[in-house]
């Protein structure tokens, strides 16, 4: 397994009280495995994100566990963690585009990046210039400026470097959001090739629209309201969700093959829940077609069939 989590409490401090963004999800990342990571916008993903790799300044680590490869990392302690960051586990962080130093020329960014996490450029050099002739960039961009770049030509240097040193776990935060559609493609089937040949291990991709994780993810998992709502293979979320939730975001999707003009994304009704005082019970009640009395308690995440986990009383 490269990645179990287990119980992950990770709140945003503020002056107002806890946030509490991410609220114990249990799930693992099996070898090989390409999970996508779907929900509304507020829901936790980049902060489950963020969590496996670097906590910032507001976030504050609550409790539970994340083991990568069998060791357990220490999450809650950022200096310990760079024996972890970018050689086991790495990350293409939303806006990660727009995040690359302006001023610096690409090689020299790499070169500073190896130089912090004590590898040395020309060790990796070839196996750099490999990876870039992959994914059919010329090695001039090395020494170009970032924003003499396409936004894809980007995004595709910065899947090269982020997955440079063969970490075991890469997360891609909404890394096809800002692309157009073709460009989105070209993406997702680069992080597949990535895994195919082993450049990372295993992956979890965030996204806000399920229908492009559909397309390379092996499973998917829905957050909600900081929990966790269902985990199943792709095509058991996409045919057969359990979970009320899933099965409305799916919903509120364009049918296949339509094109946006001719059918208007419905939407779910209403809004999330604020994570700063947070319903009890089930954080989807009050947006939920089925919810009762039960509901009022929170449901637990159980495995309702294998490999297919759903935290819903009316799950069965
Ligand atoms: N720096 C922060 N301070 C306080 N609350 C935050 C902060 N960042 C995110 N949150 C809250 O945490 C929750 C989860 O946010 P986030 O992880 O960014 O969700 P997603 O990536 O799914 O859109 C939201 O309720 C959001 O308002
Ligand atoms: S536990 Fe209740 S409120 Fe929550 S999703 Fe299931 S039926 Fe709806
Ligand atoms: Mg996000």
């Amino acid at each position: 397994m490269t990645l179990e989590v287990s119980d992950l409490r990770v709140y945003y401090r503020t002056l107002r009280g806890d946030v509490r963004a991410l609220d114990g999800p249990t799930f693992t990342v099996a070898d090989g495995e390409i999970m996508g990571l779907a929900g509304e916008s507020g829901s936790g993903k980049s902060t489950l994100s963020k969590s496996l790799i670097r906590l910032d300044g507001r976030m504050r680590y609550i409790g539970g566990s994340v083991t990568l490869d069998g060791d357990e990392m220490p999450i809650w302690d950022d200096r310990a963690m760079d024996e972890f960051r970018y050689k086991r586990v790495s990350i293409i962080p939303q806006y990660a585009m727009s995040a690359m130093n302006p001023t610096r020329k690409i090689g020299k960014m790499i070169a500073e990046l190896l130089e912090s996490r004590g590898v040395r450029f020309r060790d990796v050099r070839d196996e750099l210039h490999r990876r870039l002739e992959l994914v059919e960039l010329e090695r001039d961009v090395l020494d170009r400026y970032p924003l003499e770049l396409s936004g894809g030509m980007k995004q595709r240097t910065v899947m090269v470097i982020s997955t440079l040193l063969n970490p075991s776990l890469l997360i891609a935060d909404e890394v096809t959001s800002a692309l157009d559609v073709s460009t989105q493609r070209a993406v997702a089937e680069t992080l597949v090739e990535f895994r195919d040949r082993e450049f990372v291990k295993s992956m979890i991709v965030v996204t806000h629209d399920i229908s492009l994780v559909y397309q390379i993810a092996d499973t998917i998992m829905v957050m909600y309201g900081g929990r966790l709502a269902e985990k199943a293979s792709a095509k058991t979320i996409i045919e057969m969700p359990k979970h009320p939730y899933t099965k409305m975001l799916l919903d509120s999707l364009p049918e296949v093959g339509v094109k946006y003009e001719d059918k208007r994304l419905s939407g779910i009704p209403g809004s999330p829940p604020g994570l700063l005082n947070p319903p009890q019970g089930c954080r989807f009640r009050d947006r939920c077609p089925l919810a009762d009395k039960q509901c009022l308690e929170q449901p637990p995440f159980v495995e309702v069939e294998s490999d297919h986990h759903v935290a819903c009383w009316k799950a069965e």
